[in-house]
């Protein structure tokens, strides 16, 4: 049995991931999570879970004795981070390094962890491959720092990690708690209950939207092939959608009339992200999951989970 840790365990991807794994039948997965946007009740059974802050010393020594770390703890609302740039830095940056010492410590096989598509926010190259870096957000910026920390503990103590920018991730267990939900459990939610949903700015901004059954699947590749190591992933299907086009889909799909509500834009979102998965693909992955399947397993989620009340 192979000894995984996750970090952010309690959250969207960690909770999912955990789930595949488990599935696999060939990890023991061990998580990391102090509970800020995750919570207990989504961890999966038989996760050996450590209510932990990733930037306490306490966690290195979950480290001994595992094989490979998935390092998805962050805070990583783009409005949170904007208000809160000195939290954004030392839960993102300083929490990272602390994971990637307890990693180089512990002669961890392989780390992979969390960057994201907000890199190339400044960019206007469409699709946009990895090398096009063009970070503007204070979250955007956190995550750059710990791609220079990821190449420094490569370089200097031949940690081997692999990094995977995630486009817009949904699926069941979105994080549906932040003050502004992504769009599709924001959507889902409120037309479920009868509410208008909130759209900000115009609609128009595009999205590449990744389903995370697609996303797992790399993940397991992450484990299983070689050629995933030292290098880096856009992780997304390749297609965008206005977030006009996102509500119009879900609307019909419940069957729902009710027009949104639109408000001032956000600060600190790119107008549209679009992701170029040449690399991914070279090895073998390709996103199956196309958005009506995908958006009904969401749909299917907070209708028979959350709302009803299975989920804090
Ligand atoms: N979901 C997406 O579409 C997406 C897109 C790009 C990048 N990402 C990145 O992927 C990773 C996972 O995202 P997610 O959508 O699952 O987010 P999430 O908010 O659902 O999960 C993050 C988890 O990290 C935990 N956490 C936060 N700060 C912590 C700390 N200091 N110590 C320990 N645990 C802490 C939270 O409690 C939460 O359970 C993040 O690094 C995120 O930046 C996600």
């Amino acid at each position: 049995m192979n000894k995984v840790i996750i970090t952010g365990v309690a959250g969207f991807i960690g909770s999912n991931l955990a789930e595949r794994l488990l599935q696999h039948g060939s990890f023991e997965v061990m998580g990391i999570d102090n509970l800020s946007y995750g919570v207990k009740e989504q961890i999966p059974y038989g996760v050996v879970f450590h209510h932990l802050d990733i930037r306490d010393e306490a966690i290195h020594p979950i480290f001994s004795g595992a094989d490979y770390v998935f390092h998805l703890a962050a805070k990583n609302c783009i409005n949170d981070c904007q208000i809160d740039p000195v939290d954004t830095v030392d839960i993102n940056i300083s929490g990272t390094v602390n994971v990637f010492e307890a990693a180089k410590r512990a002669n961890i096989k392989k780390v992979i962890y969390a960057e994201s598509s907000s890199l190339y926010e400044g960019s206007n190259i469409l699709p946009t491959p990895e090398s096009e870096l063009y970070p503007q957000s204070f979250y955007a910026l956190s995550k750059f720092a710990c791609m220079y920390f990821a190449e420094a503990y490569s370089r200097f103590f031949n940690l081997n990690c692999t990094a995977l920018r995630y486009f817009c991730v949904y699926g069941p267990r979105q994080d549906y708690r932040r003050t502004i939900p992504p769009v599709f459990s924001a959507f889902i939610i409120k037309l479920l209950k009868g509410e208008q949903p909130v759209i900000y700015g115009n609609g128009e901004k595009r999205r590449d939207f990744i389903h995370i059954d697609d996303v797992n699947d790399f993940h397991i590749k992450c484990i299983d092939d070689d050629k995933t190591n030292s290098k880096t992933f856009n992780l997304g299907s390749g297609l965008n959608y206005s977030i006009n086009e996102i509500y119009q889909i879900i609307a019909d799909l419940l069957g729902s009339k009710i027009t949104p509500i639109y408000q001032p834009d956000l600060p600190g979102e790119a107008a549209a992200n679009l992701a170029d998965i040449t690399e991914a693909r070279k090895i073998g992955w390709l996103p199956k999951i196309d958005l009506i399947t995908g958006l009904k397993t969401s749909i299917d989620f907070i209708e028979n989970e959350l709302l009803a009340g299975r989920i804090p």
